[in-house]
């Protein structure tokens, strides 16, 4: 027979890792809906077209994409990524801006895959539709930040980097390109820079790297509105006390940014998969998905890149989780029955052994399974109307009437 595996590039996260994938997810919505952001479910798949808009020149949408005709003939796409799909929601929804939306899910991006770099990921993200107040960007910004600061994590570095806007990045642009005409770029960008020539300030490669080092900064040739926007996200920035690292080269890998972008890189990670999260504003997206001019800004965390900075840095552990009581029944399970039912029934954890197993046996799976106390159901137990509480830890044990196991174990657990 067959023994099928996760397809390449997934994953499987089983328990006891499950356990900090959900504190992870629980840590971020509770973060983000004490600032109002409330929680956003959008298909995992949509129209190709939606996924387009996001950038027909980026990698995303020209290599990685899981597209596909549907048996209805339609072209769909799983979703790369969170951004395109809540802003056509938001579209189609039009709720009354601002609408500050959360979301935690899967993302496919046909990659090679490598650590670090899944071809099914898991984002944490929000957007935040219908201002363009600088204040935004620092809430935005600073709540990134901020998950990354609750997990414990101290190697991330924020780079921020203002994109401009219409009025002022096409200028810029042709002044770029000037610059790289003469330029000894990389074998990609020497053929490429024409028609995306900013792709090459992000270039690792160390020809372009070197040939970029002094190419003209878009920071300083931002327009007079975009310059003032910027001014003041990091006033904003700077009094909340977050600390940022200007970064001129990023460009971030889709198309849709305007002014604010950011990302947030795991100083203790491969620096080809360092970015645990990244984002910014892009305030023409709206209209491109077909609805009314709407600016916005989000931002996206990367589950198993935040996780891996984590297991790199030692914090954020795997939880201990364990249910409070085991139940040892040797009378053939139906008290175990009984009396997981109950007491899970009165808000405490409970497990139990099956398959009518030695009494030796079912403390072996009580010890493993972390459990504090077990409630020991034998031949005298039954016969007497009792049961048997024992303390796993310290073995101390003590008779209770099987009428009162419930009131007597929810005290000792409160
Ligand atoms: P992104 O930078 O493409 O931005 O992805 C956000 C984060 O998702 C990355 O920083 C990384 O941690 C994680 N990630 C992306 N692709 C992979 C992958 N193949 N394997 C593992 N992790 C990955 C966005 O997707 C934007 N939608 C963010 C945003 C929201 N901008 C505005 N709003």
């Amino acid at each position: 027979m067959t023994e099928f595996r996760a397809p390449v590039g997934t994953r499987d996260v089983l328990p006891p890792e499950s356990a900090r994938w959900e504190r992870l997810v629980a840590l971020f919505a509770g973060l983000v809906e004490q600032a109002g952001y409330g929680l956003v479910l959008s298909p995992m798949f949509e129209d190709v077209g939606v996924f387009e808009r996001v950038g027909e020149g980026t990698d995303v949408v020209r290599k990685e994409m899981y597209d596909f005709e549907d048996k209805g003939g339609r072209r769909v796409a799983l979703r790369p990524e969170g951004t395109a799909s809540v802003v056509r929601a938001y579209v189609q929804h039009r709720p009354t801006p601002p609408f500050k939306a959360w979301y935690a899910g899967p993302g496919f991006r046909y990659e090679r895959p490598q650590a670090g770099r899944f071809r099914q990921h898991h984002q944490m993200g929000v957007e935040a539709l219908g201002t363009d107040d600088a204040d935004l960007d620092v809430e935005v910004v600073a709540l990134a930040w901020s998950v990354c600061s609750r997990l414990g994590l101290s190697q991330v570095t924020l780079l921020l980097n203002s994109l401009g806007d219409d009025v002022c990045r096409p200028a810029y642009l042709e002044t770029l390109r000037a610059f790289l005409r003469d330029a000894a770029l990389c074998d990609e960008h020497a053929a490429g820079y024409e028609k995306n020539p900013l792709r090459v300030l992000d270039c690792k490669r160390d020809a372009c790297r070197a040939a970029t080092d002094a190419a003209p900064r878009l920071v300083d040739n931002l327009c007079e509105p975009c310059a003032v926007h910027f001014a003041r996200v990091r006033a904003g920035l700077d009094s909340l006390g977050v600390a940022y690292t200007l970064a001129s080269r990023l460009v971030r890998g889709l198309d849709y940014y305007t002014r604010t972008t950011f990302e947030l890189a795991a100083d203790a990670l491969e620096s080809a998969q360092n970015a645990v999260g990244g984002g910014g504003r892009y305030d023409k997206l709206a209209q491109s998905l077909g609805g009314p001019p709407t600016p916005g800004i989000g931002f996206g965390l990367g589950v198993e890149r935040l996780l891996l900075a984590a297991d790199a840095e030692g914090v954020f552990p795997v939880p201990q989780s364990s249910v409070d009581i085991w139940v040892v029944d040797t009378t053939g399970g139906t008290a175990a029955l009984a009396l997981t039912h109950e007491l899970r029934a009165a808000g405490i954890s409970a497990d139990r052994s099956f398959d009518g197993r030695s009494m030796k046996s079912q403390f072996r799976s009580a010890d493993r399974s972390g459990a504090r106390l077990a409630l020991v159901v034998g031949d005298n137990e039954a016969a007497a109307g009792t049961v048997t509480l024992r303390d796993l830890r310290g073995g101390d044990q003590e008779t209770i009437g099987r009428a009162d196991v419930v009131e007597h174990v929810r005290k000792l657990c409160r």
